[in-house]
């Protein structure tokens, strides 16, 4: 057979259907970019177009499989409450028809972010969702009631907004922080399209809010279980994103002409602790464990954690593990590689070859396999370092990230490159070929009709556990925004990278005060990308002061 018969082979999206097995066979144990590499044949262009044309046809079935999994009326979640965001349709083996604070807000910050990009039919479901939150908020439940605040590191609910009183690894304490940061995002674009806007914000959404920026300053030093539900200790994606609440949240609190002063004297003490998770080549992602975990700490925490700590504006800091950081591509390396000798999928690929990325190597949930959100968000750390190097005008080899580098074949020395360098050019393409063969891995094991459940077999690739799970439709959709540079907004990071010399580990008594609005007034228009503005789903909301605005990325 004919070399290139292979590649063509190899590209035909159906291949995947056939066994895996066989399809190795027949590369006699080579990976397809060895072959490639052996035989000249110019693979990366393919690789790329390919991985457009796959991004055109899923990016709509993935929007479309988060709209299928909100309350009231999405069309496979049928009796899940107004702005409701279903975890998964599966309600056995898994059963996930429930609704989880974290993935709830993760996946309205992209639709918030794609909203903002001109996507205004999102309008009114966001505000539901966040209608939704004030209710959800103050349903007491095993965490604890909302009086204390506890009541808000409930992990999930049933999804008529009451409390699931089964056993579960609770409390889980970076849902409040994600939906602050969800909330902000909204309250920032509307209020930047028009000041009319500043009413709405401050009466029914700012309440939601310092309920949960009082609960991140509270409790930030006290642990809880990851993301993952299952390690009970300080995990790394919580602490950071619970810096970044604190940080947004100090900056929202003084727009409405509000304090948070919990933000205000915890932000600098959770940024210190917040060093502690840094070995000096990798993130440990789970520490002060409370039991007997038998962890490397090698996780997708950790890259899940650059990708939401990017600000497009923050250069390659390590404090805050942006993605361009030096810490952050050691430590995409470092789980990347954990991976490459644990999967059967991934057998018989280089080093520097994308590879499928699961949560961590230990894991036994469903026999523990390879995540579509793990192996997208390992996509996506890559492209937004892409734009914070152009942004900066620079690249730097250092001794931290050298060895991701150098896997990518660039053979390029320790030195920082001016954009017009050949070297930057080198690097960078290097780093998109190689950010494009995680979206490639994920196009392998995506079946035709688009469908993207929590995981993939480990062995050959099939879909496992929760079907058309929402969290992987945002991931992708996340990744897509990261590959095109569409940028979301700044959290400040720039303003607030610095460590302070000593660490101390507190807490600032928070207030809990039930959100009252029942529902939203008319929010004026916002401003599109392409300067053109319009309301939320309401009938004659444009209005011509944000009409007359053009910048396409909103700033505080
Ligand atoms: C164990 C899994 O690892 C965890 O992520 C999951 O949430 C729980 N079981 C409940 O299904
Ligand atoms: C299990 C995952 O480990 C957790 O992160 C997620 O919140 C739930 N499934 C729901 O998707």
């Amino acid at each position: 057979m004919l070399w290139n018969d292979v590649l063509l082979y190899a590209s035909k999206s159906n291949y995947k259907h056939t066994n895996t097995h066989d399809y190795r066979y027949m590369l006699c144990d080579f990976s397809l970019s060895q072959l490639v590499r052996a035989t000249g044949f110019n693979v990366l262009s393919r690789q790329s177009n390919d991985v457009n044309s796959f991004i055109a046809r899923q990016s709509p079935i993935a929007l479309q499989g988060i709209l299928n999994n909100i309350g009231a009326n999405g069309s496979l979640v049928e009796g899940a409450s107004s702005g409701i965001v279903v975890a998964s349709p599966s309600t056995q083996d898994p059963n996930y028809f429930y609704t989880w604070t974290r993935d709830s807000a993760l996946t309205i910050k992209f639709l918030i972010d794609s909203y903002i990009q001109g996507n205004q039919g999102l309008g009114s479901l966001i505000q539901e969702y966040i209608l939704a939150q004030g209710r959800l908020q103050t349903v007491d439940n095993l965490s604890g009631t909302f009086a204390s605040g506890q009541g808000l590191g409930e992990p999930k609910y049933y999804t008529n907004e009451t409390a699931f009183e089964g056993e579960w690894g609770r409390p889980q304490r970076d849902g409040p922080a994600l939906r602050a940061i969800a909330l902000i995002a909204y309250s920032k674009a509307i209020v930047a399209a028009s000041s009319d806007n500043n009413a709405t914000v401050h009466d029914v959404i700012w309440p939601i809010v310092s309920n949960d920026l009082s609960y991140v300053a509270q409790y930030w030093n006290q642990t809880g279980f990851d993301l993952w539900e299952e390690v009970n200790g300080s995990s790394f994606f919580t602490t950071a994103v619970q810096y970044r609440a604190l940080v947004e949240g100090a900056n929202f609190a003084q727009s409405v002409g509000e304090t948070c002063d919990g933000c205000d004297s915890q932000a600098p003490n959770t940024l210190c602790f917040l060093q502690n998770y840094w070995n000096g080549t990798s993130i440990v992602s789970n520490i002060n464990l409370q039991g007997d975990y038998q962890r490397s700490g090698l996780d997708c925490n950790s890259i899940l954690t650059s990708i939401h700590m990017y600000d497009p504006e923050g250069g390659c800091t390590d404090s805050t593990f942006q993605p361009c950081s030096s810490r952050a591509l050691a430590n995409h390396k470092a789980v990347v590689d954990s991976f490459r000798n644990v999967y059967t999928i991934n057998s018989n690929l280089g080093p520097g070859e994308a590879a499928a990325v699961g949560r961590y190597t230990e894991d036994r949930y469903y026999e523990g396999n390879p995540w579509y959100l793990c192996t997208l968000a390992a996509a996506e750390q890559l492209y937004s370092a892409i734009h914070q190097w152009n942004a900066t005008g620079s690249i730097t080899v250092d001794n931290l990230n050298a060895g991701f580098f150098s896997d990518l074949g660039t053979n390029t020395t320790n030195g920082n490159y001016a954009s017009n360098s050949p070297e930057f050019a080198t690097l960078t393409t290097a780093v998109r070929d190689y950010a494009d063969g995680f979206v490639a891995v994920v196009q392998e094991y995506t079946p035709e009709n688009g469908s993207l459940a929590e995981q993939f077999s480990r062995e050959n690739g099939t879909a496992v556990s929760a079907r058309d799970l929402t969290w992987s439709y945002a991931s992708f959709l996340t990744m897509e925004f990261a590959r095109n540079s569409t940028l979301p907004q700044s959290w400040g990071e720039a303003a607030a990278n610095t460590v302070p010399n000593s660490c101390q580990a507190s807490s600032s008594n928070g207030t809990y005060i039930e959100p009252t609005a029942t529902s939203f007034p008319n929010v004026a228009g916002i401003v599109t990308p392409n300067g053109s503005a319009s309301g939320s789903g309401m009938a004659g909301s444009t209005s011509s002061a944000a009409a007359n605005r053009a910048t396409p990325f909103l700033r505080w």
